[in-house]
């Protein structure tokens, strides 16, 4: 018998430990199934952290976090996951490791629980190619931070049960994310390919030399990215004509990048090494009062305050 309280997460790096600590605040059991065993024994304090951010924000009290820290175990026995409802596999993006993991999982698990990735990009039909019953599996994939950022793509592969579907979208709602559905798989998926879309149109204004991505960025938060926290670009369409923007976008689309040269924009900074917040240089200089004021004000935004 598998408890439907039960949920497992096994890899408890950057993804992982956020998606558990969510299950546990809703109320399951939770697993966490790590492999390296210093990270596992950081995993109760990460957790912990993330369970005071949601305080700070004004989301959960001190006793929904002390129930929460209450409900997560945290294992290197994969064993441990016999009589889960769901796991949730968030290992590295190696396709043979994570072959591996589901034909242990496969041998662990009961024949109905599910079994899904938090893949950024496998198709789920790669993911599931050895498996003894492909049916059980599906791709859920989560947003960093999973915290805060409610979006799950669920994405059958063409063995995958709908039944399954049903359940996984259930337990996910359940534990306060927003799954959606999507009808087949696409590299990418829908938010990756959104996000690659305007990246690529921002990389192309900037090297036409028309604005800095100071000013790309500020036309992104002070417009577009209001506007689409509250409604998507269909919405918007309907509510600004569509015969409108189907005049702008006549004149407008053939001037829209269309290639990936543009990367060779962020390509000079990777070759120099400049990669970002992580090396305090990549579009932008970062310091540590830099990316602490971001993200204070990322937590501030997604809390809704
Ligand atoms: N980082 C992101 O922003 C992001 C967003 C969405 C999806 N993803 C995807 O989620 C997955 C995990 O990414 P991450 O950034 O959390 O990686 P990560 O490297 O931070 O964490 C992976 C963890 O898995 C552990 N691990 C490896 N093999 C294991 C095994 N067999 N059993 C148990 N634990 C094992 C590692 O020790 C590590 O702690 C990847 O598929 C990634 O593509 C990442």
């Amino acid at each position: 018998m598998t408890n439907d309280h039960l949920i497992g997460v096994v890899g408890g790096g950057l993804m992982g430990v956020g998606i558990a600590t969510k299950f546990a605040l809703a109320g399951h059991a939770t697993l966490v199934v790590e492999a390296d065993p210093g990270r596992a024994a950081g995993i109760p304090a990460v957790a912990a952290d993330i369970l005071s951010q949601l305080i700070d924000a004004g989301l959960i009290d001190a006793q929904a976090r002390d129930a929460a820290l209450a409900r997560l175990r945290v294992t290197k026995d994969a064993g441990e996951l016999a009589g889960a409802a769901m796991a949730i596999e968030a290992i590295p993006e190696v396709l043979t490791a994570k072959h591996a993991l589901y034909a242990q999982l496969e041998a662990i698990m009961a024949p109905h629980a599910i079994i899904a990735s938090n893949t950024s990009g496998f198709p789920p039909d790669a993911l599931s190619e050895h498996m003894a019953a492909p049916g059980r599996f599906l791709v859920a994939h989560y947003w960093n931070p999973p915290h805060l950022i409610p979006l799950v793509e669920v994405v059958p592969g063409s063995a995958t049960a709908p039944e399954v579907v049903e359940r996984c979208v259930a337990l996910l709602a359940g534990a306060k994310a927003e799954p959606v559905v999507l009808k087949a798989a696409i590299p990418g998926f829908i938010g990756n390919r959104l996000q690659f879309a305007v990246l690529r149109e921002a990389l192309h204004i900037v090297r036409s030399g028309a604005a800095t991505p100071e000013t790309v960025d500020a036309v992104m938060k002070a417009c577009l990215g209001r506007r689409y926290s509250i409604m998507g670009p269909f919405e918007s369409a309907d509510l600004g004509g569509l015969q409108t923007l189907m005049g702008i976008g006549a004149n407008l689309m053939p001037e829209l990048a269309k290639d990936e040269d543009v990367l060779e924009l962020m390509r000079a900074h990777v070759e120099k090494g400049e990669l970002g917040a992580s090396t305090g240089q990549g579009f932008y200089s970062w310091d540590d009062a830099r990316l602490e004021d971001l993200k204070a004000r990322r937590l501030r935004q997604l809390a809704g305050k």
